[in-house]
C-alpha cells in the first residue's frame, strides 16, 4: 500500500470512528434516561436465561437510523436486528446492550458496542460502557484510548499471576463443559473474573484491568469493536490452534501469555460440547 492510500484509509477510519462514538454515546443517554428501575423481560432467545428486554430493540433502531441517515448505503449487522445489506463495502456491527443480564439486574457493566467493517475487516470500533461513563474507541492502526489516554494491555505476565476474565453462554449443556474447563483453569492462574459483558472483558484486557480473556460462544457482535480495541492496546486475538476468533472459541492476550493460556485450555478440549 502507498502513502496515499495508507492516508486515505486512516482518514476513513476516523471518519466512520467519529460517526460510531457519536452514535454510540447517543444510545447510551437515550438507555440511562429511559431505563426503569427494573427493566422487563421482553423475549428469550436461545434459552429462558437469554432475554431481550424493549431497550436493547430500541437501542437498536436508533442506531441503525442514525447509520441510515448518514451513512444510507452501508450494511448492517445487529444482534437484535439481523444482516441489513448494503453497497460499497462498509458494514456495521452492532450489539446495542451487550451485557443485557447486568443492564437487567443493575448492574454497572453494560455497553453499547458498535464495530464498522471496510470489505471485511473492522477498521473502527467503540464500546460505550453507559454506568460507567467510559468510552473506548480504536481504529486500525490509530491505537486505543480511553479518556485521551492511550491503552497498553499488560505485558509480561505469566499464567501463574494472570487475572483471567471468562463468560459463559446460555445453554446449559455449554455451561457444564464451560464450568468443567474452568475448574481446570482456577487453580493455574491468579483468580477468574466474570464481569459479564464480552465487550467490557475485551477493554479490560486492552485497559490492563485484567491480564487476558476467553469465551466458547461469543458472538461477533459482542468483540467487533472490542476485538479491535484489545489488538490496538497490544493484545492478541484468535481462536484455537491457529485459527481466527469465532464463536468456537475467542481467546485474548498479550503475547506470551496468550500461548500460554491456549497451551492450557487445548488439552481441556473447550470446544467438545
Ligand atoms: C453476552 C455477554 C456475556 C457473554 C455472552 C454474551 P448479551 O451478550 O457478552 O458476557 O458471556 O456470551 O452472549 O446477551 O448480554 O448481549
Ligand atoms: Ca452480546
Ligand atoms: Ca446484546
Amino acid at each position: 500500500m502507498d502513502e496515499r492510500e495508507y492516508r486515505h484509509d486512516r482518514a476513513r477510519a476516523e471518519e466512520l470512528l467519529e460517526l460510531a462514538t457519536g452514535i454510540a454515546e447517543e444510545a447510551g443517554q437515550m438507555l440511562l434516561a429511559k431505563r426503569p428501575a427494573r427493566p422487563e423481560v421482553l423475549a428469550t432467545k436461545s434459552s429462558p436465561t437469554d432475554v431481550v428486554t424493549a431497550l436493547d430493540r430500541a437501542a437498536e433502531e436508533l442506531i441503525r437510523s442514525r447509520i441510515a441517515e448518514a451513512r444510507p448505503r452501508d450494511a448492517v449487522l445487529g444482534e437484535e436486528g439481523g444482516d441489513t445489506p448494503g453497497e460499497g463495502g462498509v458494514r456495521w456491527v452492532v450489539d446495542p446492550i451487550d451485557g443485557t443480564v447486568n443492564f437487567l439486574y443493575g448492574l454497572p457493566d453494560w455497553a453499547v458496542s458498535i464495530g464498522v467493517e471496510v470489505d471485511g475487516e473492522i477498521v473502527a470500533g467503540v464500546v460505550h460502557n453507559v454506568p460507567r461513563g467510559e468510552l473506548f474507541t480504536a481504529s486500525k492502526g490509530g491505537g486505543a484510548w480511553l479518556r485521551g489516554e492511550r491503552l497498553r494491555c499488560n505485558t509480561g505476565v505469566p499464567l501463574a499471576k494472570a487475572l483471567v476474565a471468562t463468560g459463559f453462554g446460555y445453554a446449559a449443556g455449554r455451561r457444564r463443559v464451560q464450568a468443567e474447563v474452568l475448574a481446570q483453569v482456577v487453580p493455574q492462574v491468579r483468580d477468574i473474573r466474570r464481569g459479564g459483558s464480552c465487550a467490557v472483558d475485551l477493554c479490560s484486557v486492552a485497559a490492563g484491568r485484567v491480564d487476558a480473556y476467553y469465551e466458547r460462544g461469543a458472538n461477533y457482535w459482542d468483540h467487533a469493536a472490542a476485538g479491535l480495541i484489545a489488538v490496538e492496546a497490544g493484545a492478541r486475538l484468535g481462536g484455537l490452534n491457529g485459527r481466527p476468533v469465532s464463536p468456537d472459541m475467542a481467546l485474548c492476550a498479550a503475547p506470551g501469555l496468550f500461548e500460554e493460556l491456549h497451551d492450557l485450555l487445548v488439552p481441556l478440549d473447550p470446544e467438545r460440547d
